[in-house]
């Protein structure tokens, strides 16, 4: 098989990682890439919103599958495109995208097919917006309705906050939507779950905490993800089974039953309170940085459930997974998620002794004249599976201690509810 992922994250470099571990794998190509996928595939150069590009370059590369990271590319239809030419993909189509691509598509969706998740309220001007937070409540869930980076989203204590970011989005702060979605708030601790699928049938792929904000004590502001620990200690099996039957399953038949049946990675973000789920959010694709766990923990040749997923032969199959928990620990730029430093340089990435229980996954680094360059916001993983998590979570530090780089910053806590 000759395989493309497209992203350049440290998830795609994570999943580069798991699929030259597969046997049936022939040839490899990362669609941007890094400075770390450099050095385990081919770096191709195209701009991944140029569908045409793409094209031209994934023929002359004789691309068998397409394996889709982010969820920009999927909205915007690259599963469709590429499939109508006979290159197949692994990833849901453009209608099914929807889930993670429109908010109102997501909460009409949930409505219909009854499926636990707050209550909300299209809200078209400003009189509207005032009722419903009066009638929901505070603190009150304000969001924009498109994809917006993870920042489409505010908790607001007050009720002139919460207007003056309706009125933000009603004027145009995203591009991709002035559509206004009010939610009732809702208390408990978030869990991720991950499905992939079919269409059809479906394996649970994992469970993990992600840590969204920057600083230490989960202060400060949203980040793509700090940091992260698999399994999550929150989802017991009778919880599990309360995702599964009221969330998972008629999510599934629900997308079947509108026409748009969903394949590839399907990941929960669930708000769980006194026992019980409810759905937060849906995205298309693998968090990151969960996946980089999810790919160390598994056992499976994971090439081999990508190409079983795609032609439909789910059913009956397994994923096998190795014993230990996971954690992975984001080292992004100084100042991330506001302005940053891109020209530091990264020093010591040798010192540190990488095998089947420990990897650095790169995401935004680039190889200048052979030096790692930290280019983008979050830049390094340190991801180490292992006994418990206390143990993996410090040899996860040691490693990123190790590294000269004027920039650096993690969080020492990722995991601090578990432990102790
Ligand atoms: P979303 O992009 O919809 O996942 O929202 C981003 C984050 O906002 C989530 O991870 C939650 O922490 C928070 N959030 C979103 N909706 C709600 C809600 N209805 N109640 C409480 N927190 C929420
Ligand atoms: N880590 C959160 C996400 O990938 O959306």
């Amino acid at each position: 098989m000759k395989v493309a992922i497209i992203g350049s994250g440290g998830r795609e470099h994570s999943i580069c990682y798991k699929l030259k571990q597969s046997k049936n794998l022939k040839k490899l190509v990362c669609i941007p890439g890094n400075a770390g996928t450099a050095q385990i595939c081919e770096n191709l150069n195209v701009d991944i919103s140029n569908f045409n590009q793409l094209y031209d370059e994934l023929k002359k590369n004789e691309i068998d599958i397409v394996i889709v990271g982010p969820e920009v590319p999927l909205v915007e239809g690259i599963k469709d495109f590429l499939e109508e030419k006979s290159i197949k993909v692994f990833g849901p189509s453009k209608k099914a995208s929807q889930l993670e691509g429109s908010k109102l598509f997501l909460k009409n969706f949930c409505s219909e097919f009854k499926i636990p998740s707050a209550r909300f309220q299209e809200v078209k001007n400003l009189s509207e917006a005032s009722n419903c937070i009066d009638k929901f409540g505070l603190p009150i869930v304000v969001k924009s309705d498109g994809l917006a980076a993870g920042k489409g989203v505010t908790i607001c204590n007050k009720k002139e906050e919460a207007l003056n970011d309706v009125k933000a989005i009603f004027s145009g702060k995203f591009k991709s939507s002035k559509k206004v979605i009010l939610e009732e708030f809702l208390k408990g601790e978030e869990a991720s779950y991950f499905v992939i699928t079919d269409g059809e049938d479906f394996l649970p792929i994992g469970t993990a905490q992600d840590h969204k904000r920057i600083f230490e004590n989960d202060v400060g502001p949203n980040t793509g993800g700090m940091g992260a620990y698999s399994p999550s200690y929150l989802i017991t099996d009778d919880i599990e089974s309360k995702i599964i039957n009221r969330i998972i399953k008629p999510t599934l038949a629900g997308m079947k039953k509108i026409g748009s049946p969903f394949s590839g990675i399907l990941y929960a973000g669930l708000m769980i309170n006194n026992g019980d789920p409810k759905l937060i959010e849906y995205n298309i694709r693998f968090g990151d940085p969960e996946c980089q766990i999810l790919m160390m923990r598994m056992k499976s040749d994971f090439l081999e459930i990508v190409i079983n997923t795609i032609e439909k032969n789910l059913k009956n199959k397994k994923i096998e997974w190795y014993d230990y928990p996971g954690i992975t620990i984001v080292a992004s730029n100084k100042g991330y998620p506001g302005h940053y430093d891109k020209s530091k340089v990264i020093k010591n990435l040798n010192k540190i002794d990488q095998n089947e229980n420990i990897q650095i996954f790169h995401a935004g680094t680039s190889n200048v004249n052979g030096e790692i360059i930290a280019i983008g916001g979050r830049v390094l993983n340190s991801t180490v599976t292992n006994k418990s998590l206390k143990i993996a979570r410090d040899e996860a530090l040691r490693a990123l201690d190790k590294l000269e780089w004027e920039n650096k910053y993690y969080r020492r806590d990722i995991g601090w509810r578990v432990i102790k």
